[in-house]
């Protein structure tokens, strides 16, 4: 494989020849816009840390559904405000919640449309952790029985996917159990398996006014160090019922997506969270970075590295982008 028998640069000579070559293409169809559903009508308030992104009432998600799903992309995930939270975080399972409402807006508007619900309760609770409070920490076992609940109340009203975010132990199998003695044993869910306790996740906190109110996530959410328990998380999820497991963020943890595929060779999201969104925006809009490429070149990193679908805020820019 010596040179000069051998030329590289022979194959990047022009744009047909590097085409022609590329091994990862970044397609529309594998990616999914998250959306943050609040209550109102025609309400829509930007998310100062993250530019472009905004809380949406209703109708104007469903109506951003429909642009998204005209640019290629196929799937929404829904976050939701509440009117008011409390200790439970009791909104989460109301059948007329906002998220459940919105799927049933969207399902209704853009039917094909593949509506996936984040599960989880911090959005929900008044002191903002992902779970009920017991002590000082949240309580793993009592927290299951009420994600469930969740998922179930968003399965009813149409969610095609459920993803559990909160990372309690057994939460998988929970909502997997409950889901199957309701009727929707064909509700598949996302988990999120391998999630760490961020730093990047800061401007998701402001969108979603969810940041805890005493302590951080720490004792559920993953220490960044560990990559091998990342794999037993992933494990184990898949042994629950997961359909899709998730690592998130994506760009600090290429590694484990590589794993994570090379490992179990089973349906791989990753999310590229807020943190990686607001980082490349306020570069470009610095003028500090080439937005567009910047954008494009880390969601080709995060597919090569191993996912099959990604999470990102820039889904529907990056699919016009990609048109021919
Ligand atoms: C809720 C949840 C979070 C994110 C997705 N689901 C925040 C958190 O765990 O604090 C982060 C997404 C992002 O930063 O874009 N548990």
């Amino acid at each position: 494989m010596a040179f000069p028998i051998n030329r590289p640069r022979r194959l990047r000579r022009t744009d047909g020849l590097r085409r022609m070559v590329r091994e990862t293409r970044l397609v529309p169809e594998n990616l999914i816009l998250p959306l943050f559903v609040c209550p109102g009508r025609d309400v829509k308030r930007a998310v100062e840390s993250m530019p472009d992104v905004a809380q949406l009432s209703v109708d104007n998600a469903a109506r951003e559904a429909r642009e998204t799903f005209a640019t290629g992309v196929p799937a929404v995930i829904l976050f939701g405000l509440p009117e008011r939270k409390d200790p439970q975080g009791s909104e989460a399972w109301k059948d007329s919640g906002v998220v459940q409402n919105a799927i049933r807006e969207i399902k209704e508007r853009v039917p094909e449309m593949v509506v996936i619900t984040d599960v989880c309760l911090c959005e929900y609770t008044d002191h903002g952790h992902c779970g009920v409070i017991a002590g000082k920490d949240v309580d793993n076992d009592a927290t299951l029985e009420l994600l469930a609940r969740e998922a179930l109340s968003h399965a009813r009203a149409g969610a095609d996917m459920v993803a559990p975010s909160d990372m309690m132990d057994g939460r998988v199998g929970a909502i997997r159990r409950t889901l199957d003695q309701n009727g929707f044993a064909n509700t598949p869910i996302m988990a999120y398996s391998a999630k760490f306790a961020s730093a990047f996740y800061g401007p998701f906190r402001e969108a979603a006014e969810s940041t805890p109110q005493f302590g951080d996530r720490r004792s559920y959410q993953m220490d960044p160090a560990n990559g091998d328990e990342a794999m037993r998380e992933v494990a184990m999820d898949l042994e629950e019922g997961a359909d899709i497991v998730m690592v998130k963020p994506a760009l600090p943890y290429l590694d484990l997506i590589y794993r994570v595929k090379q490992e179990f060779n089973c349906p791989l999201a990753a999310y590229s969270v807020s943190g990686e969104y607001s980082m490349i925006r306020a570069a470009g809009r610095n003028g500090w970075i080439d937005e567009q490429r910047a954008t494009l070149e880390v969601l080709t990193a995060i597919k090569r590295a191993g996912a099959d679908m990604i999470l990102t805020y820039f889904a529907k820019d990056v699919a016009r982008l990609l048109r021919p």
